[in-house]
């Protein structure tokens, strides 16, 4: 099968990983004939490291998708120019596979969902904690059922991004909602994923620390019911002054019927039972062997899904849920309210475009929509 020719859009930050170290172990399925990048220094670098033609560098979209015969478009610059490039490649038909967040709006999201389903293109969004060994270690143990039914989860991100730009990126410091959309995302999709089902209701809090330099909020508490009843709370700083839990060093413990499974810091999955008068026993889980891990997973389900496979998990239509979980939190914290977090998102499509109508803002409805936030 001829090798996928993707039109990247971002060349360096998260971006340069895809090019340099995510994209590599797929030279036979996959290659790069365009890409796109607002900063000529990056745009050279990384153009020259690929190989292209000056002729497949561009400081903007247009010219990009209106020229490059391309197989699909990866987007990886900062969400708030997500909508833009998707919707570019909706024009030309090409299938997308996206970072996270969908978009940094739940205005935008929706317009994007309508876009893409409008054109019956297949977009996957990335979500790739998911598929860290320790997660999918975690997870193996909760679905094999060894530890009975599962009850609640418990997940906690912690990183000092006190001083500001230490987020690795400006923006981030910058934006409205900086923790949730640009990091909890992560772990609601990943809470998700471990309670293996959507959101029901959820309530909490997003504050920002009177010492946060940071001018979105930094600080978020929450509690979800899930729909198959687990229940889930989530702990999200990026203030944190204490213990650590950042980027793959997140806690999640997941409590069942018959004991707990906990992951942090240190990356082994631990199983704990207690048995009254006996104490705790604590015992290892071996990880689990992947062929590929985080972002590889990613770009080979979604080659694999272009290649006529099945379609991954994390699909546009999927990562709605995901998107709801944030927005819905957003609007719990605004509000002081419990958001039902289904019903939050129908009311979010209802009001959303029609399939095809790009970007026509429609009327907004009474209840509490997605689109409202
Ligand atoms: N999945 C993960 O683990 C992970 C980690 C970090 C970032 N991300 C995601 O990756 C995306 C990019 O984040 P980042 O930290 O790399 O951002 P960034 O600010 O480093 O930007 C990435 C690149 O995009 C370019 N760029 C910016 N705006 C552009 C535009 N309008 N058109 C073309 N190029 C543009 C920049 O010049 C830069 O080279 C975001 O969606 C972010 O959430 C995901």
């Amino acid at each position: 099968m001829a090798a996928k020719r993707c039109l990247m859009i971002g060349g360096g930050g998260m971006a340069g990983n895809w090019l340099r170290r995510f994209f590599p172990p797929f030279k036979e399925r996959l290659e790069v004939v365009g890409l796109v990048d607002v900063s000529e220094q990056v745009l050279s670098d990384a153009g020259d490291f690929l190989g292209l033609p000056a002729s497949r560098r561009f400081t903007q979209l247009s010219p990009a998708f209106e020229t490059v015969d391309a197989d699909f478009c990866a987007i990886v610059i900062p969400p708030a120019y997500h909508e833009d490039a998707v919707m570019h490649a909706v024009r030309r038909g090409l299938p997308i596979l996206s970072e996270k967040p969908i978009a940094d709006t739940s205005e935008a999201c929706l317009r994007i969902n309508a876009a893409v389903n409008g054109a019956r293109l297949k977009m996957q969004v990335v979500q790739n904690y998911r598929y860290a060994v320790p997660n999918l270690t975690l997870r193996q143990v909760l679905r094999s059922g060894e530890l009975g039914r599962l009850n609640y989860v418990a997940g906690r991100f912690a990183a000092d991004y006190r001083k500001y730009a230490s987020w690795g990126k400006v923006f981030r410091h910058e934006i409205p909602h900086g923790l949730l959309v640009e990091g909890s995302i992560h772990h609601f999709d990943m809470l998700r994923n471990l309670a293996d089902a959507n959101c029901g209701r959820l309530t909490g809090l997003e504050w920002n620390a009177d010492w946060s330099t940071s001018k979105g909020a930094f600080n978020a508490l929450y509690l979800m019911e899930m729909t198959n009843g687990v229940r889930a709370s989530y702990e999200g700083s990026g203030t944190a002054a204490g213990e650590q839990n950042n980027w793959h060093a997140e806690l999640y413990r997941a409590e069942c019927e018959g004991g707990a499974v906990t992951v942090g810091r240190d990356r082994i999955v631990r199983i704990n039972r207690f048995t009254r008068g006996k104490g705790l026993i604590t015992e290892e889980v071996p990880p689990v062997t992947a062929t590929y891990e985080g972002h590889q997973w990613i770009v080979d389900e979604f080659l694999t899904w272009l290649e006529g496979g099945p379609a991954p998990a994390t699909t546009l239509e999927d990562n709605l849920q995901s998107v709801a979980m944030l927005f819905g939190a957003i609007e719990a914290a605004d509000k002081h309210q419990v958001v039902d977090v289904q019903a939050f998102l129908r009311a979010g499509l209802d009001a959303a475009p029609a399939p095809g109508q790009n970007g026509v803002a429609s009327s907004a409805t009474a209840a509490p929509a997605m689109a409202g936030v």
